[in-house]
């Protein structure tokens, strides 16, 4: 089965300023296995050679039809958010490595970490936790209350807890003083966001806690051939990880950040 398929758009809307939803339609919405993979869509009226990478936010299998959600960043992002239902667009994917679910054994607590636009591979990740029994936990941090996104959506699976920097909405701090503030207790944590969120997380816990975390880096090929997104790994030989090929997910201690 070719891994790209120019599936149909079945919704493309702003859910907050600059944040869209994307829900795509095809027979490769079979294809996905894991929460936290993501696709490679091409923005070909925007002329852009290379492709553009986006965590898969949910998947609908009976439909065929998956989710993204997206935050406008620039030229391919800005011309994404002005296609409309009923256009096609070119998807590649599945591709990469998510979230190790049989991670999380019976009767232990998930802890997902959400910062602002690396909040979407986790919601599948607490549907399907949620539905193999686990108690899931979502700790989401955004800027401000206008960046909020998802939170009614994760509470139909988590107990969820908000952040915003300027306090806002929620308490005000980041994620991981609210952790703190709640002195939440878990068995296994799974966190996407900014660096500087994933950093503080790997130094706070990767001694103490098992747990995995999703990188993005910029990517070419996306399917590990041009070796355009590697992360550190240290220790022996090779010294790199592809963030596409080996990732995005990867245990709390496995790269170096
Ligand atoms: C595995 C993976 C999953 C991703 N999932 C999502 C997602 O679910 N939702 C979402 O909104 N975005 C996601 N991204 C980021 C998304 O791919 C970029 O925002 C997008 O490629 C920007 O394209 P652009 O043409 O609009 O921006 P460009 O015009 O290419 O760049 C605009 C600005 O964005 C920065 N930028 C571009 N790509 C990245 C990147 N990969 N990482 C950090 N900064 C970048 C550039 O440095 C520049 O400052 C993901 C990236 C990766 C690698
Ligand atoms: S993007 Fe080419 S190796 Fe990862």
């Amino acid at each position: 089965m070719k891994l790209t398929e120019d599936m149909l758009v079945m919704k493309n809307e702003e859910i907050a300023p600059g944040i869209y939803e994307l829900v795509l339609k095809g027979e490769n919405v079979r294809l996905m296995k894991e929460a936290g993979q993501f696709v490679n869509i091409q923005l070909e009226g925007k002329g852009l050679v290379l492709r553009r990478p986006f965590s898969i936010c949910e998947i609908n299998l009976p439909e065929k039809e998956f989710k993204v959600i997206y935050r406008v960043q620039g030229e391919g992002t800005g011309y994404l958010a002005g296609i409309e239902a009923g256009e096609r667009l070119n998807v590649f994917g599945p591709l990469g490595r998510g979230f190790p679910e049989p991670a999380l054994k019976e009767g232990e607590t998930a802890l997902l970490i959400g910062g602002g636009i690396g909040t979407p591979p986790l919601y599948e990740l607490a549907r399907r936790l949620h539905g193999r029994g686990n108690k899931v936990i979502t700790v989401l941090g955004f800027q401000d209350k206008d960046g909020v996104f998802y939170e009614g959506e994760f509470s139909q699976f988590s107990e969820v807890h908000v952040a915003t920097m300027d306090g806002s909405y929620g308490y005000k701090g980041n994620v991981l003083e609210l952790i703190g503030h709640l002195q939440l207790d878990f068995d296994v944590l799974y966190a996407c966001g900014p660096m500087a969120m994933l950093k503080a997380i790997q130094e706070a816990y990767a001694k103490e806690k098992r747990g995995y975390i999703s990188l993005e880096e910029r990517m070419a090929c996306g399917i590990g051939a041009c070796y355009g997104c590697v992360c550190d790994k240290g220790g022996e030989l090779p010294y790199q990880k592809r963030v596409c090929k080996e990732g995005p997910v990867f245990a709390l201690n496995e790269v170096i950040l």
